[in-house]
């Protein structure tokens, strides 16, 4: 079991990462047991998470009066209805201030209990407990919780940070592979950020991680959690640097709002999302056509989408790019690519150029 801290001073939390975790009583009551201070839990999850890992965790917190609330299973849930039928069961279970919350599920769960949470009785404690890989290298750490709107992902939320991280890598068994290389994007994204050493690794290693390679698994896990940790550490509320995290998202969130939720992964538009971004770094001369291959040959080894949807044209694409927590008094900032592992924040890339990408597109 490997154990990173989110260093965030007095609001500094662990990541427990490890295989089987659930199932060992010992590592949960000398460390999990404490993170909950109250006597009653709440634990959120969906209806395909539930039934494969809702009573190991009821064994865990057998000393806790808790109340389960099981969500439907989708992005497009990732609502304020859901939020609203969150709360509703809370106040019947008269959850009160001390009640904590445990979030089991991906990155859908996590967020918008996460948002319970933050917001319930002016917020509760909670815990992350990702079974994706995505919610595990990105999503479950950070505090960034929150649902959509019909006119913009992730625009209705706050910064809550949990109390732990709970990694069992042994829930990935039961995850398809069309998630698995939807979360493999994001930890591609930590390599184009800043580490090109780690795309290296990936590239050679990229089929031990769609075999599920135990070892291969947990390292790329590691390091990517190691990474958002740091970021999150320097920069909790997305003042400068933190913003890095979302190379190719504005161009992603534009296809999944676009597409309408749940039709691609999040992973699969930032995968796309990170190919338009490198397209338009390389029109500022900043990386070359051949290293814009490298980053679509890796993607699509990870069997991700390099080339957006067609079904939305570049007006469409501006729209909805035009309503994205990157846009700052009206300007629209992206993450691009200085050069190959040197991600930067930029406003002063060539308009024209970005409406070439999206023309392309
Ligand atoms: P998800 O939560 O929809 O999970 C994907 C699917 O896998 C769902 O059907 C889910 O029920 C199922 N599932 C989960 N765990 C499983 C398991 N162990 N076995 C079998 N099936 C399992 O999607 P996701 O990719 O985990 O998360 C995407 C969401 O995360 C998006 O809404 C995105 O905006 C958000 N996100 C948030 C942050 C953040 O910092 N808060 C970062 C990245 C992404
Ligand atoms: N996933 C982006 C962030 O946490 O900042």
């Amino acid at each position: 079991m490997n154990v990173l801290e989110v260093d965030l001073g007095t609001r500094s939390y662990p990541i427990y990462i490890g295989a089987g975790i659930l199932e060992d009583s010992g590592f949960i009551q000398k460390n999990i047991q404490k993170h909950i201070k109250g006597v009653s839990t709440v634990t959120v999850s969906n209806r395909t998470v539930a039934p494969l890992y809702l009573e190991k965790i009821h064994s865990l917190i057998s000393p806790f009066k808790n109340t389960d609330i099981i969500l439907p299973d989708g992005e497009q849930y990732k609502t304020p209805e859901t939020l609203d039928l969150i709360y509703t069961q809370m106040l019947e279970a008269r959850c009160d201030r001390k009640t904590t919350l445990l979030a089991l599920g991906g990155g859908v769960v996590g967020d918008v209990s996460g948002f319970a949470a933050a917001s319930y009785q002016r917020g509760i404690n909670f815990i992350q407990i990702p079974t994706t890989l995505l919610a595990m290298v990105d999503s479950s750490v950070g505090g960034k919780t929150g649902v959509n709107h019909p006119l913009g992902k992730n625009m209705i939320g706050a910064f809550h940070q949990p109390q732990c991280v709970i990694i069992d890598t042994e829930t990935l068994n039961t995850l398809d592979d069309r998630q698995l290389s939807a979360g493999i994007a994001e930890i591609i994204k930590y390599g184009y950020i800043n580490d090109l050493e780690f795309i290296d690794w990936l590239d050679e290693n990229m089929s031990q991680l769609l075999k599920r390679n135990p070892e291969a698994l947990a390292y790329a896990i590691h390091r990517s959690c190691k990474h958002k940790a740091d970021i999150v550490a320097a920069d909790e509320k997305e003042a400068g640097q933190r913003a890095l995290l979302n190379l190719g998202h504005t161009f992603g969130h534009a296809i999944e709002t676009g597409m309408g939720y749940g039709n691609w992964l999040h992973g699969e538009a930032i995968s796309a999302g990170m190919v338009m971004a490198a397209e338009l770094s390389q029109k500022h001369g900043w990386v070359s056509e051949s290293e814009v291959a490298s980053i679509r040959a890796l993607l699509k080894k990870a069997n991700l989408p390099v080339e957006p949807p067609t079904d939305i044209n570049a007006e469409q694409f501006s729209n909805l790019m035009s309503i994205d927590k990157k846009v700052q008094d009206g300007v629209l900032h992206l993450v691009l690519m200085k050069s190959l592992g040197e991600s930067i924040i930029s406003s002063d890339f060539d308009k024209t150029a970005l409406q070439q990408v999206l023309a392309r597109a």
